[in-house]
C-alpha cells in the first residue's frame, strides 16, 4: 500500500473527494485481510470510473474484431489472413492491436491451432483445414486503454473429442467468472476453473496465466488456475483482469518453440484449447468487459 494519506487529503482514486469520505473505510477493510495473511491488491490495480470507461471502449473494438473473425474464418484460409483482418478491422475502428511489437511480438494477433497452446504466429503456411480448432487471441489498445479476449473457432466439422475440449474450456471460464465478486479470492475463481477441467479428464497449463489489464497490456497480479479456494489475491471492486485458462486434452506439460521463443505447444502433441475474457470486479459481483 502507498504512503499513508491524511484523512482530509484528496483520495488516491482521483475522485476529488476527501480520503475520509471516499476510500478510507475501503482501505481499512483491505488492511484487515492483509493482517490476516492474505495477498491484497495495491491501489494501482484498482481502476477508477474514467479508466473503466476507457477499457470498455477499447473492448468494444476487441469484441467487434472477434465477431468479424467469426464471420470470416474458413477452411482453406491462412492464419496470416486472420492477422491482416485483425490489423485492418482494429485500425479501421481507431484502435491498435496491442500484441504488435509488444515485447518483440511480430504480429497483430495470436492464432494457435490444435496442439498449439498459445502465442501461435500467424503464417501464410498455416492453412486452416476441416477439423482444426483455432484460438484467436485479440488485444486492443485505444486511447491508452487495453482489452484482451480470445475465442475458439472450429473449422468445419471437428471430432467429438475436440468439440468437447472446446466446450468444456468455455465452461471453465464461465464457472471461473461466476466466482468473481468483491471480498472473494482469486483462488475461488482458479479452483472453479481447475475443478471443471479436471472433472472432465483435462489438465490446465501451469506456466502461463491471466493478468491484470487496462492501463497496461499485462499488469499485476499474475493469475493461476491451479489455485485453491480462499487463497490468492483478495478481489475488490475496480480490479480488472483476464481469465484465460489453457486446457489440455492430455498431459499438462508444454514447451516453447526454441526457433522464436514464443510459440507454445503441448508436449504430448494432443490438442489444447483456450477462451479468454476480461472481467471487472463490481460492487456486487462482476461484469464481463471483453469476451
Ligand atoms: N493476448 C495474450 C494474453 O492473453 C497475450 C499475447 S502476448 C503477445 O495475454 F505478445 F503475443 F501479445
Ligand atoms: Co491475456
Amino acid at each position: 500500500m502507498a504512503a499513508k494519506l491524511g484523512r482530509n487529503d484528496p483520495c488516491w482514486c482521483g475522485s476529488g473527494k476527501k480520503y475520509k469520505t471516499c476510500h478510507e473505510a475501503f482501505d481499512e477493510r483491505i488492511a484487515k485481510y492483509a493482517m490476516a495473511g492474505h495477498k491484497v491488491p495495491e491501489h494501482k490495480m484498482i481502476k477508477n470510473a474514467d479508466q473503466i470507461a476507457g477499457i470498455r471502449q477499447s473492448a468494444k473494438i476487441n469484441i467487434a474484431v472477434l465477431d468479424y473473425i467469426a464471420e470470416h474464418i474458413h477452411e482453406g484460409m491462412s492464419t496470416l489472413e486472420i492477422d491482416r483482418m485483425v490489423y485492418e478491422q482494429t485500425t479501421a475502428m481507431g484502435g491498435m492491436p496491442a500484441p504488435l511489437n509488444y515485447d518483440g511480438y511480430p504480429y497483430s494477433v495470436c492464432t494457435s491451432v490444435n496442439e498449439q497452446v498459445c502465442h501461435g504466429f500467424p503464417s501464410d503456411k498455416v492453412i486452416l483445414k476441416e477439423g482444426d480448432i483455432v484460438n484467436v487471441d485479440c488485444s486492443t489498445v485505444l486511447n491508452g486503454y487495453y482489452s484482451d479476449s480470445s475465442r475458439m473457432y472450429c473449422i468445419g466439422k471437428v471430432s467429438p473429442e475436440k468439440q468437447r475440449l472446446v466446450d468444456v474450456t468455455r465452461e471453465c471460464v464461465q464457472k471461473g467468472v461466476e466466482e468473481v465478486k468483491p471480498w472473494g479470492f482469486m483462488g475461488d475463481m482458479g479452483q472453479a476453473v481447475h475443478d471443471h477441467a479436471f472433472a472432465n479428464g483435462y489438465t490446465v497449463v501451469r506456466e502461463i496465466g491471466g493478468h491484470g489489464v487496462g492501463v497496461q497490456f499485462h499488469e499485476d497480479p499474475w493469475i493461476s488456475y491451479n489455485s485453491v479456494r480462499g487463497t490468492e489475491m483478495l478481489l475488490v471492486p475496480g480490479m480488472v483482469f483476464t481469465i484465460e485458462p489453457m486446457v489440455n486434452m492430455g498431459k499438462v506439460e508444454i514447451y516453447i518453440d526454441k526457433k522464436n521463443d514464443w510459440e507454445v505447444y503441448t508436449q504430448d502433441g494432443l490438442p489444447s484449447a483456450q477462451w479468454e475474457v476480461t472481467v471487472l470486479v463490481t460492487e456486487d459481483g462482476h461484469e464481463i468487459i471483453s469476451w
